[in-house]
């Protein structure tokens, strides 16, 4: 199936040759060098999908090669993988802030992590290409601030709003979904089942004709974790290939990442298409959130794909708007007002908001949203 290129940098030609037998043996196509300029060269030319590399090397050093590679266009996206025969702090930490995806040390468990590494990091870049359906990433830095509720009525209003389009929400956080409930799915399918799955039956057929479909939201569904047992047993390595799927046969697809930044949530927001970051009006959200503004920025987040919405979920008290662009250095994208117990209402009813109270300001907010993201989802393609 694979016919992945991966370029390998190690300036010691007995682990270079060890590490490209090991990935020739798996079919993929390897090229290899000793010389970090080389492996510029190479990387540019030749266009591997990813590269190993021991940062050791002397001619020019790892952190060099990575942070070009970051800075070219033609590279920009390519995973890096360390696999390193320093294992110091300090070099793992220099490492990856040069932009090197993961750090693995020379030693005897290196081969099967490598190999991990490589399919998840290779997964991950094929479901994270622009192309496809939008991939619509909604997330937070506190729990509780309206992240699902905001991402199911949004996406409903854009499968309102784009009849022929396909859309498919997607629950990732963990360890319990909130999605469902929201919508009343009930049904045995949900994220961790369909992880289980062989990979050759989740196709995006299969994602296309079997996820179920709310009459009312007028999305498919893909359902979280049920509990917080089956999230211990979540095949993480799968997500990736399960989006990659489900961009195959959806126009839109939402992820409701909730607070979960971890090594899931990271890959999906830098290459989202659009990343709606729900903020409550209180202060300490406010000022977690700007924590979590920075990471995104660090880790190449395009500022321009974060939709930020500030949602009024904790009442009327907090921080205006202006207060709130002030404190984040930001300007905030869409303001959800205060909608008092009629929001917990319409959730608790399975009902999206825009049906339940079709005249309430917060029904135009969603609509003008729901325009305003898919737009600029798309602007942002065509760059
Ligand atoms: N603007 C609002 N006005 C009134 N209530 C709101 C508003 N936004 C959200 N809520 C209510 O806040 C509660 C939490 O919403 P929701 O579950 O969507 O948040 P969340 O960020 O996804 O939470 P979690 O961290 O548990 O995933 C719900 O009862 C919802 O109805
Ligand atoms: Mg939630």
């Amino acid at each position: 199936m694979s016919e992945k290129k991966i370029l390998i940098v190690d300036a010691d030609v007995a682990s270079r040759n060890f590490i490209a037998r090991n990935l020739l043996a798996q079919k993929y196509e390897v090229i290899q060098t000793g010389s970090g300029k080389e492996g510029l060269i190479y990387a540019w030319r030749d266009r591997p999908d990813l590269m190993v590399m021991d940062p050791t090397i002397t001619d020019l050093t790892g952190e060099e090669v990575a942070r070009k590679l970051k800075q070219d266009a033609r590279t920009a996206n390519m995973p890096i993988i360390a696999l390193s025969s320093d294992p110091s702090v300090v070099r793992i930490k220099s490492c990856l802030d040069a932009g090197f995806s993961e750090y693995i040390t020379k030693s005897g468990q290196a081969v099967p992590m490598l190999d991990e590494t490589i399919s998840r990091l290779l997964g991950i870049t094929s479901a994270i290409t622009k192309h496809g359906g939008m991939l619509m990433v909604f997330l937070s830095a506190k729990g509780g601030t309206g992240t699902s509720s905001i991402c199911a009525n949004l996406a409903m209003t854009i499968a309102q709003d784009q009849p022929e389009a396909r859309v498919v929400v997607v629950d990732l956080v963990l360890p319990i979904g909130s999605i469902a409930p929201i919508v009343g799915y009930e049904g045995p399918q949900n994220i961790v089942t369909i992880a289980d799955m062989l990979v050759d039956e989740t196709t995006p057929e299969f994602f296309r004709d079997q996820l179920p479909e709310l009459k009312l939201w007028r999305f498919h569904l893909l359902a979280g974790s049920p509990d917080p047992e089956s999230s211990n047993h979540l095949k993480v390595g799968r997500i990736w290939d399960i989006v990659a799927a489900l961009k195959e046969s959806y126009d839109y697809v939402f992820i409701d990442i909730g607070r979960a930044l971890s090594k899931i949530g990271l890959p999906l927001i830098q290459h989202a298409d659009l990343v709606a970051l729900i903020i409550s009006t209180d202060i300490s959200t406010v000022s977690i959130t700007k924590t979590l503004l920075d990471y995104m920025k660090n880790k190449g987040v395009n500022a321009a794909s974060i939709y930020t919405i500030l949602n009024r979920a904790a009442g009327l008290e907090g921080l205006s708007k202006p207060d709130a662009e002030k404190a984040l250095d930001i300007q905030i994208k869409a303001a959800m007002p205060y909608l008092g117990s009629s929001f917990a209402f319409a959730n608790s009813h399975h009902q999206p908001f825009t049906l339940k109270f079709p005249n309430d300001t917060a029904s135009f907010v969603f609509q003008e949203t729901a325009k305003e993201m898919a737009a600029l989802a798309r602007t942002l393609r065509t760059e």
